[in-house]
């Protein structure tokens, strides 16, 4: 089966400076990506590569069977959903219902699917009692979920998500976590750019970290994690749960906390676990 995202010696520069280069990679339906790297490392170019807002200066960035080298945003839209760094100022409809439903609309489904798509995003992420407000009447992080709503409503083959919990407590955390697991069980191969290590480490499987614009790893993502020696020069710090399962030296050093939970009851010989 083909990829649901291909990208092949992707090169990005603006003007003089080179923000990706020669970078290679694929996503399979119903992957789940995490996109690490320090800031400046190239994610945001990364992320409006594949939403067709930008094109490569070299290279071609695959979205199933279409280069997106020639494809404007409004066309790749039928594939990828994107949410951006600041989200929050996406939004431009009275409400957050018509926000949410602009997408499938703009794709020309009929009535009664763009319902239900609207309707299972804004419940996705908890947002059906918002539905009737004006989007600039919620917090920043609310605004934040309903142009998540927007991407999901989509029901696209690539998910491109750019740093979806920053500014979210860990209740929503949880609400985005659960929503982007339900529609990578569907099938959208998801590629999503987060500082937040703990975040990553319970919702996605694989890690891909860029490093002054190229690739400098891709593996699974809890190898990484417990990596801290791999971590620390590209700035970025295990999370908690990694940091533990490694200083224990638990057994498959695990990095979620319902995992390294039954594994420390294993362990500790405290009976069959949570
Ligand atoms: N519009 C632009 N014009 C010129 N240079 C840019 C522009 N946007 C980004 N850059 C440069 O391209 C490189 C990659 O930037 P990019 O925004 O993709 O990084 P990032 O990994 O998303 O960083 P952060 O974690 O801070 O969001 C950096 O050197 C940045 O300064
Ligand atoms: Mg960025």
């Amino acid at each position: 089966m083909s990829a649901a995202l291909r990208l092949d010696g992707v090169g990005f520069s603006y003007g003089a400076v080179a923000a990706l280069c020669d970078v290679s990679f694929d996503v399979a339906a119903g992957e789940r990506v995490a996109l690490l790297g320090r800031n400046g490392a190239g994610k945001t170019t990364l992320v409006r590569l594949v939403a067709g807002l930008l094109h490569p200066n070299a290279g071609t960035v695959w979205v199933g069977d279409w280069d997106t080298g020639g494809r404007a945003p409004e066309e790749l839209a039928r594939r990828v959903g994107s949410l951006f760094q600041h989200a929050d100022q996406q939004l431009f409809a009275r409400t957050v219902r018509e926000d949410v439903s602009f997408g499938p609309r703009a794709l020309g489904l009929p009535a009664h699917e763009v319902r239900r798509r609207t309707e299972e995003a804004l419940e996705a992420l908890a947002l059906g009692g918002h539905a009737t407000q004006h989007p600039y009447d919620l917090p920043p992080a609310l605004r934040k979920l309903a142009a998540l709503a927007g991407a999901l409503a989509l029901e696209p083959i690539v998910l491109v998500l750019d740093e979806p919990t920053a500014g979210l407590d860990r209740a929503l955390r949880a609400q985005v976590a659960d929503a982007l697991r339900e529609h990578a069980e569907r099938g959208a191969a998801l590629l999503v750019v987060t500082h937040d290590l703990a975040f990553a480490a319970e919702t996605l499987d694989r890690g891909i970290v860029l490093d002054g614009g190229r690739l400098a790893y891709d593996e699974p993502l809890a190898a990484l994690l417990t990596s801290a020696e791999r971590l620390k020069p590209l700035g970025l710090v295990p999370p908690t749960v990694a940091a533990l399962s490694v200083a224990l030296d638990l057994p498959g050093r695990p990095v979620r906390e319902r995992d390294a939970a039954h594994t420390l009851a294993r362990v500790a010989g405290g009976g069959p676990g949570l």
